[in-house]
């Protein structure tokens, strides 16, 4: 196999010698910070494009993708469906990809992923990542695109063991000397910036803090109590606009709180850590902290407004910026909704693995961030995955799974799982060890559950 740097080459000679480009990306905050950046990169180039988020990417799309240009480039997706691009649009592609690819397919056209080259794709680098080091190759200009790969990276959670680590890190760094960047410790919480202060504790989910989590008036007791008022004047304080002492009574306090509330020392820990912050930014915007932008983005995508959502990642501050702060409120209510909802339902025990079934009741595009919600504030228990299901557009079953590091280490992955079922039972499947995705048709749900709960009860064994 050739070099990194070689293959980095030939996706750069790919751009430059190919016309008429259709950029193709996934359309959660990583798909769509990925698409932003190649598209930015290739506005740079001057190079004509057009850029196409979807929901998946199966046979269907990508032929319709097919007929919208003559060369494409597939971002934060593709290598799990070398066979079908191949199929379709031959050899005229890139793909620049994190996810675990197809085994025992050669590549016709550049394929850049993650696995293959060595860094892990779970934990190590985002589609944004990978999209981004392509972009540096191009041009050492393209450098100030590493803020927005780092949100990408955030908005897979690949930050949540407290800091971004392997090939995330040197875009960090990349991110820090060109000066669009900022790296802090603090509380690792969603909504520094933006939301008020009990909305910013009783949201946290991970961890679970009991008393706070899910409980407002608790929230607002616990802040009483240690002397931090929530509110000045008419206006909502959030935790960025306390004084810097305020700030560490509150982190102080927190972390008294949640060790005499019985959360161990080593969760704690994890709620503290590095936050990324794109300084040049508005403070008050949700484009200045990278979990707040990773959240804006993921609304636009899961509510089908993916054009507002690449070019607020592109810069948008105006039109497009207010539109998606639009979306993320009636976001932030359907997941709101989703959550009471399942919280009053009963999750089934399979031998190996929870269930939630929200056929008909949890659109597909939300399904997986309310499963991973729900895990990390502890609503299911964590000693097997989660496995969430709901009807898509076309008929068929969406199911949605997540797990958590500990399995992971113990075997558990949920993206090899969900591959070779998918395949075997004719559906489209794959993602990350820890967080995977499939298709099915109605009639074989049954089945397809029983299969899956078997094949990760093997994996731990
Ligand atoms: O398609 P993609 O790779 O972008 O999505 C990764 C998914 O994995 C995201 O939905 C993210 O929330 C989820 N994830 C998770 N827990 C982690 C890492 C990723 O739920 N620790
Ligand atoms: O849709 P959801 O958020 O559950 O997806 C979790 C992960 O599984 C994502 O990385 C997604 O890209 C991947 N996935 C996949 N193939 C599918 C469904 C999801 O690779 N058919
Ligand atoms: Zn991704």
């Amino acid at each position: 196999m050739q070099g990194f740097l070689a293959r980095f080459r030939d996706a750069v000679r790919f751009l430059e010698t190919s016309e008429d480009l259709v950029v193709v990306s996934h359309y959660d905050a990583d798909g769509l910070t990925s698409g932003a950046i190649a598209s930015t990169i290739l506005d740079r180039m001057g190079k004509e494009h057009e850029v196409v988020p979807v929901k998946k990417l199966d046979e269907s799309t990508v032929k319709d993708v097919a007929n919208k240009g003559s060369a494409f480039w597939f971002v934060d997706l593709g290598s799990g469906q070398l066979d079908v691009i191949q199929e379709h649009v031959g050899s005229d592609y890139l793909i620049c990809d994190h996810h675990e690819t197809v085994s025992g397919i050669d590549a016709a056209g550049v394929h850049l992923n993650a696995h293959q080259l060595g860094w892990d794709g779970s934990s190590e680098i985002s589609g944004a990542g990978m999209t981004y080091l392509v972009g540096k190759t191009v041009s050492d200009k393209n450098i100030d695109l590493s803020a927005i790969a780092v949100v990408g990276a955030v908005g897979d959670m690949q930050d949540s063991t407290g800091a971004l680590v392997g090939k995330n890190r040197e875009i960090v760094r990349d991110g820090q000397s060109s000066g669009y960047l900022g790296v802090f410790r603090d509380l690792r919480l969603f909504g520094r910036y933006t939301r008020p202060l009990i909305q910013f504790l009783s949201y946290s989910s991970d961890p679970v803090i009991p008393g706070l989590t899910g409980n407002d008036s608790g929230c607002a007791r616990f802040l009483s109590d240690i002397g931090i008022p929530v509110k000045k004047g008419d206006k909502w304080l959030s935790y960025m606009d306390l004084p810097s002492d305020d700030r560490k009574r509150l982190v102080s306090g927190l972390y008294v709180y949640a060790l005499s509330n019985g959360v161990d020392e080593g969760t704690i820990k994890t709620m503290f850590g590095e936050v990324y912050e794109l300084v040049k930014e508005s403070p008050d915007s949700y484009t200045r902290d990278a979990k707040d932008f990773a959240t804006i983005l993921n609304a636009c995508g899961r509510h089908g407004e993916m054009e507002v959502g690449i070019q607020v990642a592109k810069g948008d501050r105006g039109e497009y910026y207010d539109r998606a702060v639009n979306i993320l409120q009636k976001h932030k209510r359907t997941i709101h909704d989703a959550i009471r909802w399942a919280l009053s339902n009963d999750i089934d025990s399979f031998d190996s693995m929870y269930v939630l079934d929200g056929r008909g009741k949890i659109e597909d595009s939300i399904i997986g961030i309310v499963a991973g919600m729900l895990y990390n504030a502890g609503a299911v228990p964590r000693d097997k995955p989660i496995i969430a299901l709901a009807n898509d557009e076309d008929g068929n079953i969406k199911i949605s799974g997540r797990a958590n590091w500990a399995l992971v280490k113990k075997g558990i992955h949920l993206g090899n799982a969900m591959k070779e079922l998918a395949s075997e039972f004719g559906g489209a499947g794959g993602g990350h060890n820890i967080a995977a995705g499939a298709t099915v048709s109605k009639d074989k749900k049954d089945e397809f559950l029983e299969r899956l709960s078997k094949k990760l009860g093997e994996q731990i064994s």
